[in-house]
C-alpha cells in the first residue's frame, strides 16, 4: 500500500502521530484525544455507524454547543455525578473527614449575586408560592462555626427557570450570597421551588426521547460554599416528598440532603425577613471540609476555575 492508503488501525496511527518529537504540544490533551478516537473508532465499527448516522450525530453535537446547553447533557448522562462519586473515593481514599455530601453544580450558576450579611431574601416583591425560611450555620470538621462563610445560594423560580438563562427574570433573581455571621449562622427567605424540566424541543430534549428518559430533577436549592482554609463546598438540597425525588435525570440528589419541613413554624423572630404569619421553616447545618491546600478553597465555581 502507498503511504496514503490506510486500514482502520493505520488510520488511527497516522491520526495520533504527533508532528514533532516528544514533549511537544499538550501531551495531556493528546493522551486522552487519542483514547477518546480510538473508542469511537471502534464503536463505529463494531455497531456499524453508518455515514447518515455519524452526520446526525455532528449535527446533533453542533447544535448542541450553539444551544449552550453542553451542561445539561453532562449531567444527564451520568457524568457530573460520575466525577463526585470519584472525588467521594478519592476522599475515601485519602482518609479525609466526611462533611456535608457534595452534589452536582449544574449548569445554572451565575457568579457575583448580591451580597448579605447573615440574612437575605431571595425572592423580591410580592411574596411568592409558600413562604419558606432556611436557616443553619456552617461548620468546619470539628463542628466549629465558620465566621464569615459565603454562601452561595440559588434555584430556580415558580415556572422551574434559572433567572439569566431566563430573559423574563430580573439579574440575580432568586441568587444571593450570604456572609455566616460570629456564630456560623445564615438564613434566608424565599419560596418553595418546584422541580426542573430540561427546555422542551432544545437538543438534549431531542437526545432523552430518542432514549426514552425523562428529563425531570426534583425540586432543588443549590449552595457554593465557601471559606479561607475551608474546601469548597458545591452542594443541593432537596424538597422532601417531590415524584422525582429519587429519579433525578441530573443523578444530584443524595441521602442526608432531602430537608425536613417544618410548616406552620410561628413567625416569631422571622420579623427582619418580612415573615408575619406561620411559614414552613428549615434548619439545615453545612460541614465543610478542611483544604489541603490553597487550591480546594478557591471559592470558584467549575467554569470559572476553568478559566482561572
Ligand atoms: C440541570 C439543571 C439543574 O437545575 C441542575 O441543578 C442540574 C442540571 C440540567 O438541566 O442539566
Ligand atoms: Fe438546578
Amino acid at each position: 500500500m502507498s503511504a496514503n492508503e490506510f486500514t482502520v488501525q493505520q488510520l488511527l496511527e497516522r491520526v495520533n502521530t504527533t508532528r514533532r518529537a516528544e514533549g511537544q504540544g499538550n501531551e495531556r490533551v493528546r493522551q486522552i484525544t487519542a483514547r477518546i478516537v480510538a473508542d469511537l473508532f471502534r464503536t463505529i465499527d463494531e455497531l456499524d455507524v453508518n455515514a447518515d448516522e455519524f452526520w446526525a450525530a455532528t449535527d446533533w453535537l453542533s447544535r448542541l454547543g450553539a444551544s449552550g446547553q453542553m451542561g445539561l447533557i453532562t449531567a444527564g448522562l451520568g457524568f457530573d455525578r460520575l466525577l463526585d462519586i470519584r472525588a467521594d473515593e478519592a476522599d475515601r481514599r485519602a482518609g479525609r473527614a466526611e462533611g456535608t455530601p457534595r452534589a452536582i453544580e449544574g449548569p445554572l450558576y451565575i457568579a457575583g449575586a448580591p451580597l448579605s450579611r447573615y440574612e437575605t431574601r431571595l425572592d423580591e416583591g410580592e411574596p411568592r408560592g409558600e413562604v419558606l425560611v432556611m436557616e443553619g450555620r456552617v461548620l468546619d470538621e470539628q463542628g466549629q462555626p465558620v465566621a464569615g462563610a459565603l454562601v452561595d445560594v440559588w434555584h430556580a423560580n415558580e415556572q422551574g427557570r434559572y433567572s439569566h438563562f431566563d430573559p423574563e427574570q430580573p439579574p440575580y433573581a432568586l441568587r444571593r450570597r450570604i456572609e455566616t455571621d460570629a456564630q456560623g449562622r445564615y438564613r434566608f427567605r424565599s419560596f418553595l421551588p418546584p422541580g426542573y424540566a430540561i427546555p422542551p424541543g432544545s437538543p438534549t430534549a431531542e437526545l432523552f426521547e430518542a432514549l426514552d428518559r425523562h428529563g425531570n430533577r426534583p425540586a432543588h436549592i443549590h449552595f457554593l460554599i465557601a471559606a479561607p482554609g475551608q474546601r469548597l463546598l458545591t452542594t443541593q438540597v432537596n424538597l422532601p416528598g417531590d415524584t422525582f425525588i429519587d429519579d433525578d435525570f441530573a443523578f444530584a440528589t443524595r441521602d442526608g440532603l432531602v430537608l425536613t419541613l417544618e410548616p406552620g413554624t410561628p413567625p416569631q423572630g422571622y420579623e427582619s425577613l418580612g415573615v408575619n404569619a406561620p411559614f414552613t421553616r428549615v434548619r439545615f447545618d453545612f460541614k465543610l471540609q478542611r483544604a489541603l491546600d490553597e487550591d480546594e478553597s478557591k471559592p470558584l465555581a467549575r467554569m470559572a476555575r476553568v478559566k482561572a
